[in-house]
């Protein structure tokens, strides 16, 4: 991974840990958090055994083709305002992927890197908070670069796809990482500067979500309404069909046209 350190160029990856076959990155990084881990540290596995996805879900993680990484930041944010972690990582991943691929990469509320309508990345955010503090989060990055077509299970070709298989040749792993990195870096410091707007302006430019008729599901509700917008803290704001705006922690989010 030499050659990932000279890409870097920041201070975010300048620790940086890589792993052949983990359990999760993100787990093996919150232990290292817990244990004193400093802000900017980075893991890398080239493969994992029981990947994370939200909402409990697995995250498949094949050997040798894609990216599964995470990244420790000890931040000055309050609890309620964790997801913009999201919304930073979300839209850094978008723009690395945009520059170093050209293809249209878009983001879906909360946390989906899409090609269209298939979903080629995402997010998961963990954080561990005393009171009203966070004491540190970790930012999980699993985005398909190089996987074929047949490496996806049945269930998962109509809605899953990479980098690959949209630009028809094999995508540079770790100069993705490194813009990955570099990016959120720049904004991370932009959202510390006190530039939130900013950082929601880029999220809405990148959106695939505002203005769509979509439907939420959040346990046992399902909501279907317009995505107005999303709130300073990065929550997504829902116009119901009364006209009424509902504000959305979480959810399972479809586009429907
Ligand atoms: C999602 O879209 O549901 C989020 C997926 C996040 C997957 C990444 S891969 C690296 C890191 N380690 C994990 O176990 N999960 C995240």
């Amino acid at each position: 991974m030499d050659q990932l350190s000279s890409l870097i160029k920041g201070k975010f990856g300048k620790d940086l840990i890589t792993l052949g076959t983990i359990d999760s990155t993100n787990t093996f990084a919150m232990e290292l958090a817990e244990g004193g881990a400093t802000h900017g540290t980075v893991v890398i596995a080239d493969r994992q055994t029981s990947g994370k996805g939200r909402l409990g879900r697995a995250w498949l993680s094949p050997a040798g083709v894609n990216i599964y990484m995470s990244l420790i930041l000890r931040p000055f944010v309050r609890p309620e305002d964790a997801t913009l972690l999201t919304v930073i990582a979300a839209i850094s991943c978008a723009r690395a992927l945009r520059d170093i691929t050209r293809l249209p990469i878009s983001v879906k509320w909360p946390n989906d890197l899409m090609i269209a309508e298939r979903k080629a990345g995402g997010i998961l955010v963990e954080i561990k908070s005393i009171g009203r503090k966070i004491v540190f989060a970790v930012v999980g990055i699993g985005i398909n670069v190089n996987s074929d077509r047949n490496d996806f299970p049945p269930v998962l070709t109509g809605s899953a796809t990479s980098l690959k298989i949209e630009t028809s040749r094999e995508q540079p792993r770790n100069l993705l990482i490194a813009g990955i990195l570099n990016e959120i870096e720049r904004w991370y410091d932009a959202f510390s500067g006190g530039k939130k707007k900013l950082l929601l302006d880029e999220w809405r430019n990148l959106s695939s979500t505002i203005g769509k008729t979509v439907t939420i599901k959040a346990g046992d509700e399902v909501l279907i309404g317009t995505a107005e917008d999303i709130d300073t803290s990065g929550m997504l704001l829902l116009k119901l069909p009364s006209g009424n705006i509902k504000t959305i922690h979480t959810g399972d989010l479809t586009i429907l046209g």
